[in-house]
């Protein structure tokens, strides 16, 4: 029985704070555009917590339905259908006394999330669904549940989920009988919600793994680091990267985006954000480098040290633009709407710019002639030449290569 981490909703820690913000600035966007759909949209918290934390700060469930509320309020869609489901395997009567009971579209479900969640999803061919996962550790994550949810005729579905990658890494490592895992001593002191229940070196561990993991690519990936190819935090890049491009057999764009404490340190967390729609994907990207730039003000606060250069340590400039908008170019020989290339960009490489650095590289590599942009309209107004990087109703460009 995996410990029911008390203590987690006790105050709340700068990491949730982190986790929530990164849902929240994307929510607002998210449900303001799902609602010009006009097919319902379906929030589920698959592990939603108490709603609140003991300090008086909103758990991610109050975070959300105020968003709702709030989008409800101002859109200009005139008939909105949302229902927001919260899935805790132990604090449903907390949720029930935190949340407005009076709110219609509010649904809690007591048990977890892996009975619950398919029961949850019947009947909601042709809407929109958006999943949150933040669960303790990795042990709930079935990569099955991802993988039939994308099968499913939604309008559309979008993931974002807390992945323990660290946690894998170390359960694959018991799993697998090695017993000298080299990352920092106190590298998990500050995971306070990972779920200490330890697997041991048993073929039902491998089972197990594997069925979180979506294959048992991971064992190789052991193996090598057994094998003393790559270190503990190496180890962990490349499973995060692995399992992306698992879920990139259901979903068009994921993005891997780690998040670590110190400048120049290993990320201890990853989030990953998974849909079939460009757009989705092009706002998380967006949205995550806005989170670097106030996270890295945080630090200037004197707090903490997020981000210097992209989450991964590695340096941002134009030149790092061009050569991955170059070397990806090549692929698109046909006209091909320029959010698809951003999204694929972003997917490929890591949210690790915002669009518009990535547009302002494009527009000078089309002056030089090393891309082509068409766009729809071709003139504006005033008949001059258009310039718009962008794809929407009004304005419509495409980019491919020129060779
Ligand atoms: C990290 S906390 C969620 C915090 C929440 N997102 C917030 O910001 O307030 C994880 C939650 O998952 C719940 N939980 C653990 N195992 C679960 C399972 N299998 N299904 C559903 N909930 C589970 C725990 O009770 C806990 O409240």
């Amino acid at each position: 029985m995996p410990k029911r981490n008390d203590d987690f909703f006790k105050v709340k820690k700068l990491w949730s704070v982190v986790k929530d913000e990164l849902l929240a600035c994307y929510f607002k966007p998210y449900v303001a555009k799902i609602l010009t759909t006009h097919k319902p949209l379906v929030y589920v918290d698959c592990f939603a917590g108490k709603g609140k934390f003991e300090d008086g700060a909103d758990g991610s469930p109050l975070i959300a339905l105020n968003i709702i509320n709030e989008c409800i309020h101002t859109t200009s869609i005139s008939q909105t259908s949302i229902q927001a489901y919260f899935i805790d395997l132990n604090y449903a009567a907390d949720l029930y006394k935190n949340l407005p009971q009076e709110n219609q579209l509010i649904k809690i479900i007591s048990g977890a999330y892996e009975d619950k969640i398919e029961d949850t999803l019947s009947q909601k061919d042709g809407c929109n669904i958006f999943l949150y996962v933040d669960p303790y550790g990795i042990k709930a994550l079935q990569y099955s549940l991802f993988k039939a949810f994308a099968k499913r005729a939604f309008n559309s579905i979008e993931l974002l989920i807390n992945l323990n990658s660290f946690g894998f890494i170390r359960e694959a490592c018991h799993a697998l009988g090695k017993t000298d895992i080299d990352f920092d001593a106190d590298f998990f002191d500050d995971l306070v919600e990972y779920d200490t229940t330890e697997l041991n070196a048993s073929d039902k561990s491998i089972e197990e793994l594997t069925t979180i993991a979506g294959g048992d690519y991971w064992i190789k990936i052991i193996n090598d680091y057994k094998l003393g190819k790559y270190n503990g935090y190496e180890a962990e890049k490349i499973f995060s990267e692995q399992y992306c491009k698992k879920l990139q057999e259901c979903y068009k764009y994921v993005l891997n985006m780690p998040l670590r404490i110190k400048q120049g340190q290993h990320p201890k967390y990853r989030m990953v954000h998974a849909t079939n729609h460009p757009d989705g994907c092009v706002l998380m990207a967006d949205n995550i480098c806005t989170r670097w730039e106030s996270w890295q003000n945080i630090q200037n606060a004197g707090q903490l040290d997020f981000f210097g250069g992209d989450s991964e340590n590695n340096l941002i400039s134009p030149d790092r633009i061009k050569k991955d908008v170059l070397s990806l170019i090549p692929q698109f020989k046909t006209d091909t709407q320029i959010n698809i290339f951003l999204a694929e960009f972003f997917t490929r490489y890591s949210p690790y710019c915002k669009s518009g650095q990535v547009n302002d590289v494009i527009k000078e590599l089309e002056k030089s002639q090393q891309v082509f942009i068409r766009r729809d309209p071709s003139k504006t107004k005033t008949g001059k030449q258009s310039t718009f990087l962008s794809f929407n109703n009004e304005t419509k460009a495409y980019i491919r290569s020129v060779t």
